[in-house]
């Protein structure tokens, strides 16, 4: 709707406008292999050529240009970015630490000070350096302490502007495709080997969130530390269908629930990551049920087959209602063919997070994933997500027609309900 000027209050009257908290971060998300080009010391690397994937290459030169990104972000009248660190950039090799990534990061985060953006820290997204899979990567929980040493290293050297720590992104994400599917490296298909890399991985977060805040005594800021949990919305493919109901709860709490609830009661969550972009119905094939890809549901699907579906965003994020966990929504988003979907997609999920946050959620922030179009893992370059489009060939970002709407919303803290 367009708002006459002088009369800007005027449409109120006709229309409802949600105001969101104050202070509330309005991001876009991003993440090292994905965006910044030239790592070659990943596992991700030699998975690409193994496997004769497209590559990620050059990505977007993120590397060279995120000052001119961190511009963008501002254009968009945002004020929060999330990045993620590249852990086989400090430790390119066994035994070898780099002083050149240190530095870079540090870099990062003074543009990102420098234009009010909040950094928002991921300090593992997906990749592991060679060295460390070739030791049996998180399998083996002997590796778990060179894990930790990168984190302290890394908050050492960013803790001056850094003051939000996502340890993980969406670990039970990254164990499914690199231990169940065998989708990622190490390409394993052993639901042992999955859970031994889970106990592992849920150490290493407890010894990091230790590490990091002893990192911080002394300093003025407090680090608020925590993870990016992957949450889908689970239902039965046929409403009525007992078995069904049962497999989808069951995967709802192994793949949603269990480890927030296990870091909750430990008292390691300052805050919860929520990465939200889906629902998925199950079937009752195989021995955890399948997810069902007919088209027969009432949800539209975005270009990668993903059922858009913001009323299971909205009920996820009511059963975090009475948590007293504050929540930041670290990612959501989607890619499409038709510019006109970012936008009706974005808007039904804003607009359940309002709803959300009126029925009493405690909800401070937003990352659109992505501020640019990037590699997508498996599916290479063709799902586009950004709010700025990239041209491979010349790296030039240009702005999709949604990207102003996202602004604006940013720029008021509000949206027309
Ligand atoms: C999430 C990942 C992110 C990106 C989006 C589309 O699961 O965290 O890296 O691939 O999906």
């Amino acid at each position: 709707m367009v708002a006459v000027p002088g009369v800007k209050n005027c449409y109120n009257i006709f229309m409802a406008e949600f105001k969101f908290p104050d202070k509330f971060f309005w991001g876009a998300a991003m993440s090292a292999y994905q965006h910044e080009g030239g790592i070659f010391n990943c596992d991700w690397f030699l998975w690409e050529i193994d496997k004769k994937l497209e590559a990620a290459g050059e990505a977007c030169r993120h590397y060279e240009m995120f000052e001119d990104d961190f511009d963008l972000a501002k254009n968009l009248n945002l004020n929060a970015i999330r990045i993620s660190l590249e852990w086989s950039r400090f430790y390119p090799k066994d035994g070898f630490f780099s002083g050149e990534a240190p530095d870079h990061y540090g870099a990062v985060v003074k543009a990102m000070r420098a234009r009010n953006l909040e950094p928002f820290i991921t300090l593992h997204h997906f990749t592991n350096p060679i060295w460390f899979a070739e030791r049996g990567g998180w399998a083996d929980h002997k590796n778990i302490d060179y894990f930790v040493e990168y984190v302290r290293t890394a908050a050492q050297a960013l803790k001056n502007d850094v003051k939000y720590w996502l340890i993980f992104n969406e670990p039970m994400v990254f164990l499914f495709n690199a231990f169940v599917a065998g989708r990622w490296p190490p390409g394993k298909k052993s639901l042992s080997a999955a859970y031994r890399a889970m106990e592992n991985m849920l150490k290493a977060y407890c010894l990091c969130y230790e590490e990091i805040k002893s990192v911080y005594k002394g300093s003025e800021t407090i680090p608020l530390v925590s993870f990016a949990q992957h949450l889908r919305g689970f239902e039965p493919c046929s409403l009525h269908n007992k078995i069904e109901a049962t497999i989808a709860s069951w995967r709802d709490h192994k793949f949603n629930g269990a480890v927030i609830e296990t870091l909750a009661k430990k008292g390691y969550l300052d805050f919860l990551g929520i990465n939200y972009y889906t629902k998925e119905y199950v079937t009752a094939r195989g021995l955890f049920g399948r997810e069902c890809l007919k088209r027969h549901h009432k949800e539209r699907k975005n270009f990668l087959g993903w059922n858009v579906a913001p009323d299971s965003f909205y009920e996820i994020l009511m059963r975090f209602k009475d948590y007293k966990i504050p929540l930041i929504v670290t990612e959501n988003g989607t890619a499409e063919k038709d510019n006109a979907l970012y936008e009706e997609y974005m808007l039904a999920h804003l607009r359940a997070m309002a709803k959300a946050i009126k029925a009493g959620v405690d909800l401070r922030g937003y990352f659109w994933w992505s501020l640019l179009d990037n590699f997508e893992w498996a599916d290479g370059f063709s799902p586009h997500f950004g709010l700025y489009e990239v041209n491979y060939h010349t790296f030039e970002r240009k702005p999709r027609p949604y990207s102003a709407t996202y602004g604006k919303i940013a720029e008021d803290n509000a949206i027309e309900l």
